[in-house]
């Protein structure tokens, strides 16, 4: 058996517990522990080949929290969360992104660059199909998905509330940020509910009977 650290009904009861917390209490911050841990579960998602092909931009500036806003449709909770992530791929993918990634696997690994030449190849051939295929964007935007999952994850065992938002203009957003290489794609904010005044708080999650989801073949 392997190594099983969360018990069945600890780790459902905080996925029910969470939900796209619609109004938060803007007094109350994330502590740096907790917000570590958020950080390093962006950083622990996997990604194809492991090449991480997007950066978190972690915003807690007031004024640029505002400037989203006005880009996010007025969404209150881009300025009253604690912190906003956005989700941002990167809109290429070259032979120097690529000899980038084999040198830091041969320092993490402490094996030679030579050895990683023919998986190097490999990955340089992946990136330019994609690229000369016209779909890098695509499958770079779809890797920043994955972590968006883990931090919606750790947030809730954290007992952090989390939304993920895609209701914002993402030319605004890159502009704002001022993003040229990366995109946004998609956006969280991270904090703690303002439950009294949220009309999301107290309702059932509304989801499929599982029987019409899960297709056991
Ligand atoms: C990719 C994505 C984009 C979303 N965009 C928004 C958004 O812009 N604003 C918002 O309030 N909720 C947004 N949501 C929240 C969904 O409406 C919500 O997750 C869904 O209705 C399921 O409910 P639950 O998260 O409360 O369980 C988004 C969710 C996802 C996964």
């Amino acid at each position: 058996m392997g190594n099983k650290l969360v018990q069945n009904d600890v780790l459902l009861e905080g996925l029910n517990w969470r939900y796209a917390t619609k109004a938060y209490d803007p007094t109350k911050k994330v502590s740096d522990e907790d917000w570590a841990t958020i950080e390093a579960a962006l950083t622990l998602a996997p990604s194809s080949f492991g090449i991480q092909p997007y950066k978190f931009f972690v915003i807690t500036d007031p004024e640029t929290r505002e400037n989203l806003k006005a880009a996010a449709y007025g969404q209150s909770p881009i300025s009253d969360a604690s912190h906003i992530v956005a989700f941002a791929y990167k809109k290429t993918l070259t032979d120097g992104d690529i000899e980038h990634f084999v040198d830091r696997i041969a320092e993490v690994r402490g094996v030679s660059k030579d050895t990683l030449a023919d998986y190097g190849n490999v990955m340089k051939g992946s990136a330019k199909r994609a690229v000369d295929g016209g779909y890098i964007e695509t499958w770079n935007s779809r890797q920043a998905y994955i972590p968006l999952g883990f931090l919606l994850q750790t947030a809730a065992l954290l007992g952090i509330d989390a939304t993920p938002m895609e209701g914002f203009d993402a030319g605004k957003v890159n502009e704002v940020l001022g993003l040229t290489d990366y995109s946004v794609v998609v956006l969280a904010a991270v904090g703690y509910r303002d439950a009294e005044n949220d009309w999301l708080a107290a309702l059932p999650k509304v989801r499929e009977p599982i029987e019409n989801i899960i297709v056991r073949v």
